[in-house]
């Protein structure tokens, strides 16, 4: 079957571009990368700014492995709010501000810090329109064509009523400046598909690897400007969390698809579950 670019037609095994056939939404187009605009705006960053990411804790919805919503942290996601306030509280970050979400479960992770705080809706979570409140099987039973078009090309796939990735990207652009014109130090705690976007602009990213790059959840990601380059590290902490929502996208460098019903999980770039 023709499936698109770059993927093998089992009908023309050596085909590996678009051939006759091939679903119109699977072909990949090149994709002018959003964070050009600010790229070009070559701020005047000082040595050493850091500027602290973090996901929030886990949230109930995170439990149901369901996309979106607006739920509370479990008591997991609890804890690791108190270990983020622990850790920010001690570290003597002077003049440190706290950018969150509009959604509880950012809030709620950030209570603990004791900081300025603001709330931005630029940095909610992908809008998952249509499928909010679903769970990524759900999604797959029952829109299976909607399913494979995202699994196919997640960066530029638009939820029904919401947003696709690049959406994303120009939703967070003056968020982004405002971030780079901050002489504050900064903790944003928002949610996984936000700090893709977010990371990817920071170490000026593979676009393309942006939908499955790994933000690991209950980890706070430190990211420094050192020698004209952000330096990205990672604070780890030992609370469990349930990952949510399985990355089911088609391996970027591959011409081959799993075989059918195999799990593609760990297809993709680094990222498995979210
Ligand atoms: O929808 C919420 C998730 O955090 C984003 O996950 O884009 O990998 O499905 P996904």
């Amino acid at each position: 079957m023709c499936r698109g670019f770059g993927i093998v037609c089992e009908a023309h095994k050596k085909v590996l571009e678009p051939c006759r056939g091939a679903t119109k939404e699977f072909i990949k187009m090149k994709v002018e990368n959003p964070f050009n605009e600010l790229y070009l705006k070559h701020f005047d960053i000082v040595e050493g700014r850091t500027i602290y990411l973090s996901r929030h804790g886990e949230s109930e919805y995170n439990l149901e492995d369901r996309i979106g919503g607006d739920s509370n942290l479990t008591a997991r996601g609890q804890q690791y709010a108190k270990a983020l306030g622990l850790y920010m509280n001690s570290s003597g970050i002077a003049d440190l501000k706290v950018w969150t979400s509009n959604l509880v479960r950012t809030q709620q992770t950030a209570a603990y810090v004791s900081a300025p705080k603001e709330a931005y809706a630029e940095i909610d979570e992908i809008n998952a329109g249509q499928f909010d409140g679903y769970t990524y099987e759900e999604v797959e039973a029952m829109y299976p064509q909607e399913f494979e078009a995202r699994a196919q090309d997640k960066l530029c796939y638009r939820y029904p009523k919401g947003e696709s990735y690049i959406d994303c990207c120009k939703r967070i652009l003056p968020i982004l400046e405002k971030m780079e014109r901050s002489t504050e130090h900064l903790l944003i705690v928002a949610h996984q598909a936000i700090l893709r976007c977010i990371v990817t602009y920071l170490l000026q990213g593979d676009l393309r690897k942006l939908p499955t790059t790994k933000i690991p959840q209950h980890c706070l990601i430190r990211v420094t400007w050192l020698n004209g380059e952000n330096i990205i590290d990672y604070i780890r902490t030992p609370i469990d969390h349930s990952e949510q929502g399985i990355v089911k996208s088609v391996l970027e460098d591959s011409a081959v698809l799993p075989p059918k019903g195999a799990s593609s999980e760990k297809i993709g770039d680094s990222q498995t579950k979210s």
